[in-house]
């Protein structure tokens, strides 16, 4: 990771001002709470910074870009995420491009099926995916530090579960027979990749 400053001297104090990189109104209250109200959480939005185009092959890359242009634009530490699916027997696919496999109506239903659809036109039947969510923090003189948590498990089809979202109904974690959408949010929330990827951001800056 390209960073411009010892990142063991970079904390964020309680009441630090920061601004969640994401036009996504919901992200950024999740953001909030994950972050334990600790600070003072201010979004993209609000703040009118046009979202930049997510050019980068990794989930770190795009988070790291997300937020040096939110900390560019606005003057204030800025925290963005990046997160997806990658399949083993897809070579890692959709991957960064997650969200882009659901199209432009954002249909997981139809994501969903692409991804058993590839996985047969593939011949394979390695099940194997991980969801991986990637946190950038970018401070506006240039010091940068990411993050990324990870959870492996299976994929199985048809779709089970009604609740979480995106790619949740098809994705069993490692020791669970329910998918995602079966299972609690709280229970959800305490294994995620999201979860995981706080959790260092945690320990490493607060
Ligand atoms: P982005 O991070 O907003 O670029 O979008 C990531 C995409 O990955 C989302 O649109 C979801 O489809 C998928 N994704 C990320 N995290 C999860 C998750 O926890 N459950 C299900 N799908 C997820």
């Amino acid at each position: 990771m390209d960073t411009n400053a010892n990142p063991t001297r970079l904390t964020l104090p309680a009441g630090t001002k920061l601004v969640a990189a994401t036009h996504n109104p919901g992200k950024a209250r999740e953001i909030g709470a994950l972050l334990e109200g600790r600070f003072e959480v201010l979004t993209a939005a609000s703040l009118d910074i046009p979202e930049p185009e997510e050019t980068e092959t990794t989930f770190v890359g795009n988070a790291v870009l997300k937020a040096r242009h939110a900390a560019r634009v606005s003057g204030v530490i800025a925290l963005a995420d990046d997160s997806g699916l990658s399949v083993v027997g897809l070579n890692g696919d959709p991957g960064v491009l997650s969200a882009r496999w659901g199209g432009p109506d954002k249909d997981f239903g139809l994501a969903m099926r692409r991804i058993e659809a590839a996985l047969i036109e593939a011949g394979t039947d390695d099940r194997r995916a991980f969801f991986s969510c990637a946190l950038a923090v970018a401070w506006p003189d240039g010091p940068v530090v990411a993050f990324e948590g990870q959870i492996h498990g299976t994929l199985t089809f048809p779709a089970r579960g009604d609740r979480g979202f995106g790619y949740d109904p098809i994705f069993m974690p490692e020791g669970e027979t329910r998918t995602f959408a079966e299972m609690d949010p709280a229970e959800k929330d305490a294994i995620s990749h999201r979860a995981r990827a706080f959790a260092q951001l945690r320990a490493a800056l607060f």
